[in-house]
């Protein structure tokens, strides 16, 4: 039955930055179709809550705290999924950030070095932790919400659009490398999204027009218009899918290049 395969029953579930926004709604998706969550974030309680609210709804959820940018934190919430749970099927890396906006040639250091940080290497080193598990267990499915901020420049996220762009190409590589294990590495690259990472872009006016211009659906996502890839992803259903960057996006990206209006 093909249906079954979208099935995520006796799947651990590993989902960074899960507290609110698309984590949460992602890693809700995943529990409803059967998956246990780790919801994890750099708050303790944030997560707790989550996963209460998730296990009131009766599904099966569980909490860990991880600043996915701390080397040791990443390491303890690997160490304790295993502990528990003995496997990791599927990683979704989604935590992000966006410190700074402006351009390239201003950009400051120290904000680039936190953006890529947290929205590329904290996804490369703990999937690197996550991949002997999944290889052991004979596979599994790691998930790194990139961006279309990933796909082409702007003149005001320099260090966003760089360091989207960049767990994009990890993605691919990683997929490449971990492909004969049987561990599948896909890339969501999300729109607009109505989270607090994102009000910025909705609070200044000439975003939001620039964006209602050119979205095709002329509205920003709800997080939980995410969840279905992500399933997806993590499922059977795309066993044979790796390596792949889906834009989910509302027609964003489509927007034509030349307008008459
Ligand atoms: N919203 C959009 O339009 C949009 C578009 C494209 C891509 N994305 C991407 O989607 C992902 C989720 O964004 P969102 O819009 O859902 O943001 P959000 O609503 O602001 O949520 C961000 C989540 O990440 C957690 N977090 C932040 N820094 C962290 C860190 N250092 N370590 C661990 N967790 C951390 C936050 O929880 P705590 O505060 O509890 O740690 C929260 O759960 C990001 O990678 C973002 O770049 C978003």
């Amino acid at each position: 039955m093909i249906k079954e395969k979208f099935e995520l029953n006796n799947k651990i579930a590993v989902i960074t930055g899960a507290s609110k926004g698309i984590g949460k709604a992602m890693a809700q998706g995943l529990a409803e179709f059967g998956a246990t969550v780790i919801v994890s974030s750099r708050k303790q309680e944030a997560v707790d809550e989550v996963a209460k609210e998730f296990t009131d709804l009766g599904l099966k959820a569980d909490s860990i705290e991880c600043h996915v940018a701390k080397h040791d934190d990443r390491v303890k919430l690997v160490e304790k999924v295993i502990k528990k749970y003995g496997r990791i099927d599927v990683l979704i890396n989604n935590a992000g950030t966006n410190p700074y906006f402006g351009p390239i040639s201003k950009m400051p250091v120290n904000l680039y070095q936190k953006t890529m940080d947290i929205n590329v290497n904290s996804a490369i080193e703990l999937s690197n932790l996550v991949y002997p598990h999944m290889k052991k267990q004979g596979g599994g499915s790691v998930i790194h919400i990139s961006s279309i901020e990933g796909l082409h420049p702007s003149a005001f996220m320099a260090a966003y659009n760089v360091s989207k762009a960049a767990l994009i190409m990890a993605g691919k590589n990683q997929s490449i490398e971990w492909g004969r294990n049987n561990i599948r590495v896909n890339i969501i690259c999300p729109g607009y999204v109505k989270t607090k990472l994102s009000a910025a872009l909705l609070e200044n006016e000439v975003s939001r027009n620039s964006f209602l211009k050119n979205c095709s659906l002329g509205r920003g996502s709800t997080p939980d218009e995410m969840a279905g890839l992500a399933v997806f992803l993590a499922s059977d259903a795309s066993s044979y899918m790796t390596g792949t960057t889906i834009v989910n996006d509302g027609g964003l990206m489509n927007a034509p290049q030349i307008s008459m209006q």
